[in-house]
């Protein structure tokens, strides 16, 4: 039976990324005849203005049907002042619970092409390797109860619940340590246990957990001392497992190491390596409609994607391939571009890494 693979294009910049990133994933599935069936469907924004939802009944029956989901971005200031529970990132975040899509990887590599975009050092850069490994479905962003109340002397007041249960500590900390397994065997949980009871727990499961895993080396940092380590010595880093709102914060930060958020893709996997797959980056609405965006955090999803949910491993080694050679031309967008390299377009870089693949395969 055949795979099935969703297109989310979403807001902003989405629709043009994705569209490069659908070009490339139709060459590769039809030169190595892989045999997946795309479709498309609407999220975040765009579905609120065709349907008042962010996420319609009809998406999420088709990305539960789906082997594998490919998102760009969602939500603008178009949609900004609507109330929280249907704004479009409401449609994102629906997505990744229903599907219960907890693992979260961002990758942080930096391309030897790039050092000179990353706004550190390169001697501190160079080399860089790190994978972040980010919980995605509980922690503050879905914690009971949230909201925002009237108080007794007529002051309101916000509040949200930072919750984790253990079984999603252990189910989390399963994939990272895993995943230093097959790294470099380091691990480093990032949490603020020296206050948070909630990270205490953490602390204690991974301790626990540390023993089934003797291959693994795990550590522990504080978040602010790990954000702080991100700029000043980043490849100290192997794989660092954290909750939700922390991983949102050091991906970030991580990303920029790498010279832009435009080059880093991810994937947020379920139990069973089913999984959605998005660039780091948003929306960007300040450059939406321009062609200027860089769609190879994009086309690197789509690589993620071959090798974690559809397993085409040959065919996301030639995706990325593929984008080290269109790099190696000295082709860059305006995100990754410095002086001597060669100013392009979304489009025109969409073009070069089907070229690249084209003499590939
Ligand atoms: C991310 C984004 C999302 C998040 C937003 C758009 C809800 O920042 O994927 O990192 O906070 O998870
Ligand atoms: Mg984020």
């Amino acid at each position: 039976m055949s795979k099935k693979v969703l297109l989310l294009p979403g807001d902003g910049i989405g629709p043009e990324i994705v569209a490069e990133a659908e070009r490339v994933l139709d060459l590769v599935n039809d030169k190595l005849g892989l045999g997946l069936e795309t479709d498309h469907a609407l999220v975040g924004g765009s579905a609120i203005d065709a349907t008042g939802v962010p996420l319609p009944d009809e998406t999420l029956d088709k990305a539960k049907a789906s082997d594998a989901i490919l998102l760009g971005a969602v939500g603008g200031p178009k949609w900004d002042e609507l109330d929280m529970s249907i704004r479009p990132e409401k449609g994102l975040l629906g997505l990744r619970s229903n599907l219960e899509l907890f693992g979260n990887l961002r990758p942080a590599i930096l391309y030897p092409q790039l050092a000179s975009a990353s706004t550190l050092k390169p001697e501190v850069v160079s080399g860089l390797d790190i994978l972040i490994v980010r919980e995605l479905t509980g922690g503050i962003y879905f914690g009971q109860p949230r909201g925002v109340r009237t108080l007794e002397n007529g002051e309101r007041q916000g509040y949200n619940t930072y919750v984790y249960s253990e079984s999603e500590i252990k189910r989390i900390a399963k994939v990272a340590f895993e995943a230093a397994q097959k790294r470099n065997g380091k691990l480093c949980s990032v949490d603020k246990a020296n206050v948070l009871e909630v990270t205490v727990l953490w602390r204690e499961i991974l301790d626990d957990m540390a023993k089934d895993y003797p291959d693994v080396e795990l550590s522990h940092m504080y978040v602010d001392n790990a954000a702080m380590q991100l700029v000043r010595a980043p490849k100290q880093f192997d794989v660092m497992v954290t909750g939700n709102m922390f991983g949102d914060i050091l991906s970030d930060a991580a990303a920029m190491l790498t010279g832009s958020i435009g080059m880093l893709p991810s994937a947020s996997l379920d139990e069973n390596n089913k999984g959605m797959y998005e660039p780091c980056h948003g929306s960007a609405p300040d450059i939406a409609g321009q062609g200027i965006a860089n769609p190879l955090a994009t086309i690197l999803s789509v690589a993620m994607m071959l090798r974690y949910s559809l397993s085409e491993n040959k065919a996301a080694d030639l995706i990325e391939d593929a984008v080290s050679k269109v790099l190696d031309q000295g082709l860059r967008t305006a995100d990754i571009f410095s002086e001597g390299s060669t100013k392009v377009s979304t489009k025109e870089m969409g073009d070069a890494v089907v070229a690249a693949l084209e003499s590939l395969v």
